[in-house]
């Protein structure tokens, strides 16, 4: 296998570089440039190497810069953005702030050959970009030449191909660049030669064969919760050490309508994993009675299932592993320029200081993923596409969606028929792909309707559906009106104790997806 490195400055959209390495089947890292020694590189023993973007000027005093030894390891380096311009700027050349920003959709236009853009743009054409920069090179090192500019950059592209150094103004790994993807496969596969052998059938038999060879015949306990990422664990871990694994399913009362059925049938029957299910509910629920602040109840909720999950492994005498669903954006450390810690919006629920408290290692197999190379592995497993395919699902679960309320086994019950029909609609409406998250939250608020002849006094919900690529940001999903007024109309007439539905066009941000 080999590999390519992506050195972070801070860029919003590093990620999307490394998905567009992955989906060349190239297996890639991405590394803060502060954190980079020549010994980590060797040891990585990449192909390649990406210099990403970022929010600082090259003209300023502490601007981060990317150790020399990368330019000297005789590997193809690509700058982009930032990238381009500290690269320029360490190797002798000119970057100056300029009057002329570029923030958006642009044209460049190609003046010259570069394998960079071999069988994908011609020589004296115009092409669509994205940008988003103020400062531009304006003088390039020696042995560099320009290939393509634009408006407000001279340099849009340079290239010195006997070094096989390459930089771009603009952003090739973002979507509003359409050529982008090619022109990265072009460096990673054309000009790096890394092989593109990493699928996930491949991922899948060595994540096998290094969890045997981590666990041994140590005993590993898996929390599963029903979505997709603990599903996934828990079927590879079976996969590999089947008989040394037990999972604990905590049923904490705020699950959805016949959801820890569904999952017992799933793992038991399908998958024969040795499962405990902990019906809980009763402490979880007495625990949250009278409690309406958001974070007191994420903070009761996380507790409460920590101190259930350990006595459940305790009965079962213990383990050695715990395995976790961690994914890669967990774990890519950020590059911070402000070095303060960021603020908390939501303490996210966890089973964080489960590994501590109870004294043991981490099995995350998951670590080097991204959510839909997770959805794609779960596939390669046989995990069927009703789960692989779910919409994420909060840990607090229903207790999250009745707002500034007393939480009650009435309302919940009230939240999962809506929440039912909800999901049932769109499935029927064939939009459950298309909808990256869709939830109903039950009001706290009583309004006035009329049904038959009669006035009604009954709850209110509002529904949400968003779309999104990663959580991080969403859009309100722009649901046909006839749509909505089915699902609507479906919802007061089958579910008793409403009679008023909302739906929720806020974005994320300003909002949340969630609406606590
Ligand atoms: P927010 O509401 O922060 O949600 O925009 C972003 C995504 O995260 C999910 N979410 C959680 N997931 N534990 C989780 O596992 C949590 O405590 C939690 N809170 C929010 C939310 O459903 C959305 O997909």
């Amino acid at each position: 296998m080999t590999n390519v490195l992506i050195i972070d400055f801070g860029s919003q959209v590093t990620q999307l570089i490394a998905r567009r390495v992955r989906e060349c089947n190239v297996y890639c890292e991405i590394w803060p440039f502060n954190k980079i020694s020549k010994e980590k590189v060797n040891k990585f023993n990449p192909s390649g190497i990406i210099l990403s973007g970022g929010p600082s000027s090259v003209t300023s005093e502490n601007k981060p810069e990317v150790s020399e030894f990368i330019f000297h390891l005789n590997l193809p380096v690509l700058g982009i953005c930032y990238g381009q311009q500290t690269m320029v700027s360490q190797m002798g050349g000119k970057v100056e702030s300029s009057d002329h920003q570029e923030f958006g959709k642009a044209l460049v236009r190609v003046n010259n050959r570069c394998k960079l853009f071999d069988g994908v743009w011609n020589v004296s054409s115009e092409y669509q970009v994205w940008m988003s920069h103020g400062d531009r090179v304006t003088e390039l090192p020696s042995g560099f030449e320009q290939v393509a500019k634009s408006d407000g950059a001279p340099f849009a592209a340079i290239a010195d191909e006997k070094r096989n150094f390459y930089g771009l103004q603009f952003h090739p790994e973002v979507f509003h660049t359409p050529e982008g993807p090619k022109i990265l496969k072009n460096f990673v596969v054309g000009i790096c030669k890394a092989d593109s052998n990493w699928t996930m059938s491949s991922f899948k038999d060595e994540a096998i064969s290094s969890v045997k060879e981590q666990v041994g015949n140590g005993k590993v306990i898996c929390g599963l919760s029903g979505g997709v990422d603990s599903s996934v664990v828990a079927v590879l871990l079976n996969e590999a050490i089947g008989n040394q694994l037990t999972c604990v399913l905590v049923d904490h009362g705020l699950m959805r309508l016949g959801e820890i059925d569904e999952i017992v049938e799933l793992f038991r029957s399908r998958f024969n994993i040795r499962l405990v299910l902990r019906d809980a509910s009763a402490i979880f629920l007495s625990r949250l009675s009278g409690k309406t602040d958001p974070e007191e109840k994420r903070k009761i909720i996380g507790n409460t299932f920590i101190e259930v999950f350990e006595e459940e492994a305790n009965k079962i005498g213990g383990a050695e592993f715990l395995a976790q669903g961690t994914l890669y954006p967990d774990i890519i450390e950020s590059v911070s320029f402000t070095g303060g810690p960021s603020v908390t919006i939501k303490s996210h629920h966890n089973v964080g200081g489960l590994p501590e408290r109870m004294n043991m290692n981490l099995v995350e197999p998951l670590r080097e993923l991204f959510k839909d190379e997770v959805r794609e592995l779960g596939r390669e497993l046989g995990l069927p596409e009703s789960m692989v395919g779910r919409h994420p699902f909060p840990g607090p679960g229903l207790a999250i969606r009745i707002p500034g309320q007393d939480i009650t086994e009435e309302k919940l019950n009230i939240l999962r028929s809506v929440d039912h029909i909800y999901i049932d609609e769109i499935k029927k409406a064939n939009l459950y792909g298309e909808i990256w998250q869709a939830f109903a939250v039950l009001l706290p608020v009583k309004t006035v309707g009329v049904m038959g002849d009669k006035r009604s006094y009954d709850y209110a919900v509002a529904l949400r559906a968003v779309t999104s690529v990663d959580g991080m940001t969403a859009d309100f999903y722009h649901f046909d009106m006839e749509v909505l007024g089915k699902i609507s109309s479906r919802i007061i007439n089958e579910v008793r104790g409403i009679n008023r539905v909302t739906y929720d066009t806020t974005s994320k941000p300003p909002g949340t997806i969630e609406w606590e």
